[in-house]
């Protein structure tokens, strides 16, 4: 198991060039089902979830392999396999995005019920994206620990609102399954993340029928077949978010490069509120300060507002902020596993379910602690950043899932920052996941 070491104090200053977005990527990747000829996809980041992903396609039957430019280059080589493993699919959520399209293609499919972050009281349903299936006219049952799906799929309207708003990864889901249901499909209350929009041009490029992209009405007009297609994914919003913040905590002066800052208004405009000075070009953010930091309040909210996925980031942030902050986690119950880790460094965070209060500013002292989701593990590596002294992040396979190499980023813009390999002693050691796929970046 990794950790990384951060002596904190270093402002942050340079430049550094964002990675393809992974909740881009996966679902690109499963999308690649939905035809037998060969795809390409561009700009994929070398992350352990795309591991994941390049490995449950090979047991899906696809040869999944990078080529010299790094590209990701998928292509059918048997069409019959409809199981995605349990020890695949336990480690990663995003895989019951193989369920739509192994639907729509083959007819039927085994998934396993996802695994992935633990936060979200009740694990992370997946309701909704059995709901809209049934919609579509799939026969679905979930028998010991496993999704079976079949049915041949013919256009409808549907719905897929939730208690919290709607669901990105089932409205890619929906949408990946409609482009090849018989007739016409009408997707209300779809996700509105760029992510989703991403997909929706790949699928485009296949020769799917799609309307209203970018909106929150999506109009599918179902297809015979795909083709194969080439793609560049879109930059990743979070981890340029957590990069901005990353130089935003030290006080000092980053620019985020290959980015799209309209899919950041809502960060940049919070960080401006706080006293950040933020210069915007057409794919670039630069941020800087004059030192101060204003307490602000953050609600996290799905696209267009801020992103569930930066909250964590920017509550470290927020310890360093003068005055009371308030932290309302809309989106996700308990995901709030980092506050215990920050107060450990001395940040006096007080949570009450999903509000968190913060009276800062506060001293930060290195200590080690423990990511326990990719989103917690970056919150604690920017407060390392800042700390006094030492600070050691443990099981950082969960920051690997979705930052590519962020050591090195960060010793790019002058953190004093290392990883190295660590035996956890304690008998409940959470064991990496059974198994990191065999695909070698
Ligand atoms: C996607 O997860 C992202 N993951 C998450 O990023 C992100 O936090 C989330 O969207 C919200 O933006 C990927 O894209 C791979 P949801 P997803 O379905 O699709 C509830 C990261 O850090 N819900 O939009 O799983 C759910 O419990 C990850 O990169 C249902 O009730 O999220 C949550 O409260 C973490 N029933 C809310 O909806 C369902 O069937 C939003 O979930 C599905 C979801």
């Amino acid at each position: 198991m990794d950790q990384i070491i951060i002596d904190g104090g270093a402002p942050l200053s340079g430049s550094v060039t964002v990675q393809g977005s992974k909740n881009s990527a996966l679902p690109i990747l499963f999308a690649t089902i939905l035809t037998e000829d060969r795809c390409t996809i561009n700009n994929v980041p070398k992350l352990s979830d795309v591991r994941t992903t390049q490995a449950i396609l090979e047991e899906l039957g696809m040869h999944c392999n990078r080529d010299h430019h790094g590209a990701i280059c998928v292509e059918t080589t048997d069409p019959t396999r409809t199981l995605a493993d349990y020890d695949l699919v336990s480690t990663m959520r995003a895989s019951i995005c193989s369920l739509g399209p192994l639907l729509a293609r083959r007819g039927k499919a085994k998934v396993s019920l996802p695994g992935g972050c633990v936060f979200g009281a009740g694990g992370r349903p997946v309701d909704l994206h059995l709901k809209g299936l049934e919609a579509l006219g799939a026969q679905i049952k979930v028998e010991k620990g496993y999704i079976i799906a079949e049915g041949k799929l013919k256009g409808a309207a549907l719905d897929l609102s939730g208690p919290r708003g709607s669901t990105v990864t089932g409205t890619a889901n929906i949408l990946m399954a409609a482009t090849l249901a018989e007739g016409d499909t009408e997707i209300r209350n779809a996700a509105l993340e760029p992510e989703v929009t991403d997909l929706a041009i790949f699928l485009r490029g296949m020769g799917a029928q799609i309307e209203g992209v970018g909106t929150s009405t999506l109009e599918v007009h179902g297809v015979k077949e795909l083709h194969g297609t080439d793609h560049i994914v879109m930059p990743d919003r979070i981890e340029a978010g957590t990069l901005l913040l990353a130089g935003a905590i030290t006080k000092g002066s980053v620019t985020v490069k290959n980015v799209v800052p309209k899919q950041l208004d809502k960060l940049t405009a919070c960080l401006e509120q706080a006293g950040f000075a933020l210069a915007i070009e057409e794919d670039s953010i630069a941020i800087s300060t004059n030192g101060r930091i204003r307490a602000i309040d953050i609600s996290t909210r799905a696209y267009p507002g801020f992103p569930t996925d930066l909250q964590a980031p920017m509550t470290a942030l927020l310890t360093q902020a003068e005055g009371v902050s308030q932290i309302s986690e809309n989106i996700y119950q308990d995901r709030f596993q980092h506050i215990p880790e920050l107060n450990r460094l001395g940040a006096g965070i007080d949570q009450d379910n999903d509000h968190a209060t913060i009276d800062g500013p506060k001293e930060l002292s290195g200590a080690p602690v423990m990511a326990s989701d990719l989103r917690s593990g970056a919150s604690l590596i920017l407060a390392g950043l800042v700390a006094k002294g030492a600070t050691t992040v443990r099981r950082i396979y969960h920051v690997d899932r979705g930052y590519e190499a962020i050591e090195k980023k960060l010793a790019l813009l002058g953190a004093s920052i290392r990883r190295e390999k660590a035996v956890e002693k304690t008998e409940e050691a959470t064991p990496e996941p059974t198994r990191i796929p065999v695909h070698q970046d």
